[in-house]
């Protein structure tokens, strides 16, 4: 079997007394889409962000393609989450004062391109996104559903190796959510990319390879170790019992 790309072996995180991961254990293959559930509280986000390098576990190992990031430096970490990481948040967080266009290029410019090649790059994305002509439009004049495009674009324009989205549709309403769902995975399937995203929306999970659930801190139940509800081709629609994984395309 090939090395996982991202691999947390019984990490621990405590905010003083209180346990935000108890020996959690999940390991997470090149291209897989993985959504990750659980109720409020249950250290979903937590999760998310050792995996990401945001945070240190105290105890445990996070593998980044076989190397130790857990315990790297925050210099190491900081230059992964810049260069094969991309982050998305619930609320997209994209600059007011920029146009959607300089938003996306930010991170680009960042990395060393020039103004130049960065817009081709950005804009295209855009473009693909359905929001090219919101480019030279700041925030202020945006939806909540193509602000979070746009700062999708932003979170993909390095083409990272790996992305991890915080309920990325978590602010807006469910036509708009699912819309920048279908657009994550698509443009994640084309790229390769693997995806971490924490969601409490069971639609949203129906788009991933593989479901994650959590609960106080512990891995409730892993998709990887089941062996039914592959293929069900009914979206996993308001059946809120039923772990339903649809492997392939984005639909
Ligand atoms: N910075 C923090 N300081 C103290 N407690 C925290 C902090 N961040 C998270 N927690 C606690 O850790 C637990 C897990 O939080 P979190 O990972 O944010 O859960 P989720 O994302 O599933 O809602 C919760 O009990 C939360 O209150
Ligand atoms: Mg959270």
């Amino acid at each position: 079997m090939s090395t996982p790309i991202l691999h947390a072996e019984h990490i621990e995180k405590w905010y003083g007394p209180t346990a935000a991961l108890r020996d959690v254990s999940v390991s997470i293959d090149q291209g897989e889409i993985v959504a990750v559930t659980g109720p409020s509280g249950c250290g979903k986000s937590t999760l998310l962000h050792c995996l990401s390098g945001i945070l240190a576990p105290q105890r445990g190992s996070v593998r980044f393609q076989g190397r130790e990031i857990g315990t790297a430096g925050e210099a190491e970490r900081s230059r992964l989450r810049r260069t094969v990481f991309g982050v998305l948040f619930q609320f997209g967080q994209v600059v007011p004062e920029l146009t959607g266009i300089e938003n996306v290029t930010l991170p680009l410019q960042l990395g060393g391109h020039s103004y130049r090649d960065a817009a081709v790059r950005a804009q295209a994305l855009l473009d693909r996104l359905g929001v090219g002509d919101l480019a030279g439009k700041r925030p202020g004049e945006m939806s909540g559903g193509q602000q979070q495009r746009v700062a999708l674009a932003r979170a993909l324009v390095t083409e990272p190796q790996v992305l991890f989205a915080d309920e990325p549709t978590g602010a807006l309403d469910s036509l708009a959510g699912e819309q920048v769902m279908v657009e994550l995975v698509r443009l994640a399937r084309e790229h390769g990319t693997t995806v971490l995203v924490v969601t409490h929306n069971a639609q949203v999970a129906a788009y991933a390879d593989r479901e994650i659930t959590m609960r106080d801190g512990r891995v409730d139940n892993d998709g990887r170790n089941n062996s039914y509800g592959w293929g069900d081709s009914s979206g996993g629609r308001g059946d809120g019992d039923r772990r339903v994984v649809i492997r392939g395309e984005a639909r």
